[in-house]
Formats: structure tokens, C-alpha cells, sequence
């Protein structure tokens, strides 16, 4: 009898542990699937959407410029998915991308011994990882964004750690992102704790929190302005936002991290920028990042 309930504790114990860790991510889930409906609803066929979604464009432009149909996974190149002559560009730059002796300059920081003898492939043997960030560390109850994880390794191994924006850190990042794209990676963000959730929680919070004299949102210009134009430039939609990075811009004329190119869109805001390293900055990049779960890891990429 004492083994038999012994035996049923067991089990219901078992069972309760599966079903929390399957729905720590299920606002999560609710949230992307949402978000595609949205913004495939949005991009479906622009010139018949323009009352809703795009008032300040005329009929005409939206029915000339603008492509149709446009499926979840083409949003991985943002503004280009939709922008036809953007796209043109885009293409073109495509043929010979600029970014090409960087993601062999990254391979070879991430053989190169440090002091100690070990390397970066000590601490990430397998260098297809961009999809595999953020992560939420359990034991150090914090996220860990791929920019983090390579200056933890560093400090393991003794050696001085790096800025988060651009140089060595981006050049090692565009190695990684090519090696998953190569490996046909995909977004895989997991959310597998009540503090992970939370975590989430709060990153999401600040995307749609409205902020800085202007009164912005990051949800304004690329949720609700998604597909609308802010001076010269057409603005990408939170989906697929994080899949292609580092990126190489034009305007910079070099690459940088996810983390520099927020740096801009936090100024936009009226804002002053966010540390790289901050609880704010990582929390943000691991909602976003789950926002592009199950896309095509597809960087680094090229951007205006
Ligand atoms: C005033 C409008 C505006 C606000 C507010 C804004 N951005 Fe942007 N953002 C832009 C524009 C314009 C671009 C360049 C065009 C594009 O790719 O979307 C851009 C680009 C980006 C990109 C690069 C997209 C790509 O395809 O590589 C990311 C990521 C991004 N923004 C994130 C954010 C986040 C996160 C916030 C909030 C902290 C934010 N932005 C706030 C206008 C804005």
C-alpha cells in the first residue's frame, strides 16, 4: 500500500513538473503567434490595408512600392521583405557583401589560443550557435546574450574583456551567425522557469513602454509603424528583427552587434542609450529574440 501511494506521489509529482516547464513559455507563444497573424495580415496586400495600417502613404505608392504576400520567414531581411526597391539594392550589395573577410577574421579569433592555451572554441566548441541566444541562466538568474557569453569567456580565461559594439566582438559574432546559417539553424529561444518568464516579461514591457520626450515606443515605429517611413528610411517590423545579426551598415561602413544598432533607435526615442551590458539591454534582445522563434538564422546581413 506505502509503495503504491509512494508509487502515485511520484507520478502526479512527475506529470505537475511536465506540464509547468511546457507553459513557462505559454504568454510567450500566444504573443509570437500573434505577432505573425499581425504582421502577415499588415504586409498581406498593402494598398488594401492603407486605411488601417498605412494612412500616411498614398494607395498608389503602397500598390507600386510595396511587395504583396509577404510569409513569416521573409521578414528575417525587415524593411527589404516589403520595400521593392530597397530590395533592388539589397540584392546588389548581396552579390559582393561587404562582411565577407570579416566572418574569416572571426574564425580566426575564435581559434586563436588565449594566454592560457585555451580559446574561444574552448568555451563554445560548436560555433553554430546564434540561435541559441539569449538564454536565460538558471543558476545566475540572468540572460545571457551572445555579446555577454563572449566576454564571460574571456574573463574564465584571464584575458581583458571587450566592448559590445563593434571590432573583434562583431567580427567572432558574424562567424557565429554564418556557421548557424550554414548549419541551417533557426531561432531557438527557450523559457523554461517562472523567472525566465518574468524575465521576458519585463523585456517586453520596455519594448512597448513609450519613452524619452517623444513619447515613442519601440512597438510605434515596429509594430504599429512597421512598413511606414520616418524620414528617408521604411522601418522593419519586430519580427525578424534579431535573426541576421551582426549587420554590416552602410552608414557605419563597418559591422556591428544588435546591441550598437540599439544604441541608435534608443537616440530616436529621445532616449539616452542603454549599456550594452545592462539587465534592460538583455532582457529586451531575449524578448525579441523569442518574437523570431523558428525563423532561419540568416546573418551577418547588410543594412543601410
Ligand atoms: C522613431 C522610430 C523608431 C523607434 C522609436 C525605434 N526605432 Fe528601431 N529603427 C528605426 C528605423 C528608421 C530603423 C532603420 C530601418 C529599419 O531597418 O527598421 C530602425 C532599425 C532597427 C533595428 C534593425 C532592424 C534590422 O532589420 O536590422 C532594430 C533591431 C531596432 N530598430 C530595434 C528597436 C528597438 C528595440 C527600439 C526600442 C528601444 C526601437 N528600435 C525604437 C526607427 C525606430
Amino acid at each position: 500500500m506505502l509503495i503504491k501511494t509512494i508509487k502515485i506521489t511520484a507520478f502526479f509529482t512527475l506529470t505537475t513538473c511536465i506540464l509547468n516547464a511546457s507553459s513557462f513559455n505559454a504568454q510567450a507563444e500566444k504573443d509570437r503567434l500573434a505577432l505573425i497573424k499581425y504582421t502577415e495580415a499588415k504586409f498581406k496586400d498593402p494598398a488594401k490595408a492603407q486605411a488601417n495600417h498605412f494612412p500616411y502613404s498614398t494607395v498608389e505608392e503602397l500598390e507600386e512600392s510595396y511587395a504583396k504576400n509577404v510569409k513569416y520567414k521573409d521578414f528575417a531581411i525587415g524593411t527589404y521583405s516589403y520595400a521593392k526597391k530597397a530590395k533592388e539594392q539589397y540584392d546588389e550589395i548581396k552579390e559582393m557583401p561587404p562582411y565577407e573577410d570579416a566572418i574569416e577574421e572571426g574564425e580566426a579569433i575564435y581559434r586563436k589560443k588565449f594566454k592560457n592555451g585555451k580559446s574561444f572554441a574552448t568555451c563554445f566548441s560548436n560555433p553554430a550557435i546564434a540561435g541559441d541566444y539569449p538564454f536565460f541562466d538558471e543558476k545566475r538568474s540572468e540572460v545571457i546574450t551572445i555579446s555577454s557569453a563572449i566576454n564571460d569567456c574571456l574573463k574564465v580565461n584571464g584575458e581583458k574583456i571587450w566592448k559590445m559594439k563593434k571590432g573583434k566582438i562583431a567580427k567572432l559574432e558574424a562567424y557565429f551567425s554564418f556557421a548557424s546559417m550554414e548549419n541551417g539553424k533557426k531561432v531557438d529561444i527557450k523559457i523554461n522557469s517562472q523567472e525566465a518568464a518574468d524575465a521576458y516579461e519585463r523585456g517586453k514591457k520596455e519594448y512597448y513602454s513609450q519613452r524619452g520626450y517623444l513619447k515613442l515606443s519601440c512597438a510605434t515605429c515596429h509594430v504599429q509603424g512597421a512598413g511606414q517611413r520616418v524620414r528617408a528610411e521604411k522601418m522593419s517590423p519586430l519580427l525578424g528583427q534579431t535573426t541576421h545579426f551582426p549587420v554590416f551598415r552602410l552608414k557605419w561602413d563597418n559591422l556591428g552587434t544588435l546591441e550598437r544598432r540599439m544604441a541608435g533607435c534608443n537616440k530616436d526615442q529621445g532616449e539616452n542609450e542603454h549599456k550594452a551590458n545592462s539587465a534592460w539591454m538583455k532582457e529586451l534582445l531575449y524578448f525579441m529574440a523569442y518574437m523570431s522563434n523558428g525563423m532561419d538564422i540568416d546573418g551577418p546581413d547588410v543594412r543601410k
